[in-house]
């Protein structure tokens, strides 16, 4: 793997857009990102952030972090089908921890669907933890970042 970071830009939304054509496990799970330009509409220098993965020049996924409170980001991921059950996810979150906006984060949060087990199996491997319930179908999960900042286990969405 040769991992390159981009931040979501105009240039990108056509070849996200195809990733989806066809992709009904995407468009079942994170449909939001089919049209990149809605999240290209919401990022800004503080609070939200996106980038695009590319592998040896191949598109293959894009990441989505969004500061929610201070100190806490909520995550989420979609990789593109032809590049997926190949480990980009777990390269993903690894790589996510060395940007910029994660290194003054002391927590991740995502939210994953009950039966989204490979997102769950991802999470998991990179050290989050189930947290909660965030609503229905929807299981919040959490990797603390700094063990001097508090957790915010059950309180993330209040
Ligand atoms: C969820 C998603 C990001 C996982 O990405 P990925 O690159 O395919 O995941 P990885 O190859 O890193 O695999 C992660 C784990 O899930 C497992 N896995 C991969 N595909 C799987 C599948 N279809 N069913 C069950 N487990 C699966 C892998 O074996 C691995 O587990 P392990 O570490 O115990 O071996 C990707 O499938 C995706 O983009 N799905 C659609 C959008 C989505 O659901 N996003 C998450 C929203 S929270």
């Amino acid at each position: 793997m040769r991992l390159a970071w981009e931040s979501l830009g105009k240039r990108h939304v056509r070849a996200i857009a195809a990733c989806f054509a066809g992709d009904a496990e995407g468009m079942r799970r994170v449909a939001f990102y089919s049209d990149p330009r809605r999240l290209l509409r919401l990022m800004d220098e503080k609070t939200r952030f996106a980038w695009v993965v590319r592998d040896n020049g191949r598109l293959i996924g894009l990441i989505d972090l969004e500061i929610v409170r201070e100190g806490i980001g909520a995550l989420a991921l979609y990789i593109c089908p032809a590049s997926r059950g190949k480990g980009y996810c777990r390269a993903l979150l690894d790589g996510l921890l060395a940007t910029d906006p994660v290194r003054h984060l002391n927590t991740l949060i995502g939210s994953v669907e009950h039966d989204n087990e490979a997102s769950i199996r991802c999470l998991r491997a990179n050290g989050f933890v189930a947290t909660g319930e965030e609503g229905v179908g929807m299981i919040e999960m959490e990797k603390v970042l700094s063990r001097a900042a508090p957790s915010v286990r059950g309180d993330a969405f209040r």
